[in-house]
């Protein structure tokens, strides 16, 4: 029998953002955003916790090295968005586009991650959390 295990990694950054549509009145953006709309953005400690998902290495009983996967998410997330303004950081998430949300922000990072992890490990839950009562979790589900 082979064994099946998930493995979660906590990586932190420190990043602003805002929550604007430039093609709504200053009316709507406060109405459906609130404080989250003022100018120019306000930050948050991020806490990043992304859970892969494989078969235990035999000689290792590792579902993958766990240097790679550090070094994957410093490159593709503290790296990416330490001390940065989420807005600019990918086009995605610039004028007009995705507002980079905590459940945004998740889907991108699953959607950087996924690519570049080695064969027979997958991706479980993306986590990304901007404070202690608000987080978002991403499985990798599309409807
Ligand atoms: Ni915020």
């Amino acid at each position: 029998m082979r064994m099946k295990a998930h493995l979660t990694r906590i990586v932190h950054f420190c990043a602003a953002h805002r929550y604007y549509r430039p093609e709504w009145s200053e009316e709507r953006n406060r109405a459906e955003f609130g404080n989250c709309a003022n100018s120019p953005g306000h930050g948050h400690n991020y806490e990043c916790a992304v859970t892969v998902a494989g078969v235990l290495n035999e000689l290792t009983s590792m579902v993958m090295p766990l240097d790679d996967l550090d070094r994957l998410l410093d490159q593709k997330v503290v790296k990416r968005f330490d001390h940065d303004f989420i807005n600019t950081v990918a086009e995605e998430f610039g004028p007009g586009k995705t507002i980079p949300t905590a459940e945004a922000v998740a889907v991108f990072i699953w959607d950087e991650l996924q690519p570049e992890l080695p064969e027979g490990v997958v991706l479980s839950r993306v986590r990304v959390k901007e404070n202690e009562t608000l987080y978002a979790d991403y499985f990798g589900e599309k409807i």
